[in-house]
């Protein structure tokens, strides 16, 4: 099976020149290939080409409407994205997202034609399986599952692979990958029980995000 690798920039980098910047150093090696870039939704009208997959890291719930400041998934579609990042952990912890409004944004999302990227994982006092057993209740089987536990996000102290074996059993048949803390070192290892992987910090790095791409082709 082809590997997805997604590339999370999150609120990264600070002006639309880095992104170009940073978007000419990958561009060519990317190009083709099962690999998403979600940069900032306001550059990705300076960065969309063709041959390059794309996706936002965030959508709203309705389609449109007198929602100052939101973004709805129609929208994304409209300027050629095909993915969309919903129930981000930093959503769900630093903007109170619920499992209902992450619901409503996957539906709404899969309405407009996007692929939703769904991320799911807990927090370190948690328990693994009730945390992403409520995450996932009413997700229909097509989106694609982003294990991603709190503490493993860009700490350098990643899930073990068995803990990603067991996730991935426990998820069945889902198309399933994992983010946190991957880099260059561990993509392969990730790669081999996963359908690809979300990366964040490792993204922003041209030669490191460029090595990760190499282990999956
Ligand atoms: P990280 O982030 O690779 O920097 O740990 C992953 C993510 O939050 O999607």
């Amino acid at each position: 099976m082809k590997k997805l690798i997604i590339a999370n920039w999150k609120c990264n980098p600070a002006t639309l020149k880095e992104a170009q910047e940073l978007f000419h150093l990958i561009k060519e090696d990317i190009k083709n290939k099962d690999v998403v870039i979600c940069p900032p939704s306001i550059f990705l009208p300076f960065l969309i080409c063709d041959d390059i997959n794309f996706g936002a890291q965030n959508c709203f719930w309705e389609k449109s409407g007198a929602y100052t400041g939101e973004i709805s998934p129609q929208m994304i579609k409209s300027i050629g994205c095909e993915y969309v990042i919903i129930g981000h952990s930093e959503r769900r912890t630093i903007f109170n997202e619920s499992n209902d409004e992450i619901r409503s944004k996957i539906k709404q999302a899969k309405r407009a034609g996007l692929v939703p990227i769904v991320c799911i994982g807990e927090s370190k006092d948690q328990n693994t399986f009730e945390i992403i057993e409520e995450q996932i209740r009413g997700v229909e089987q097509d989106v694609i599952l982003a294990y991603e536990p709190l503490w493993a996000i860009g700490t350098g102290e990643n899930a073990s692979f068995d803990k990603v074996r067991e996730v991935r059993e426990f998820l069945k048949d889902r198309k399933f990958l994992y983010g946190g803390s991957v880099n260059s070192q561990n993509a392969k290892d990730y790669l081999e029980i996963t359908d690809g992987l979300l990366i964040g910090g490792a993204s922003l790095n041209a030669i490191e995000f460029l090595k990760i791409i190499k282990t999956a082709y």
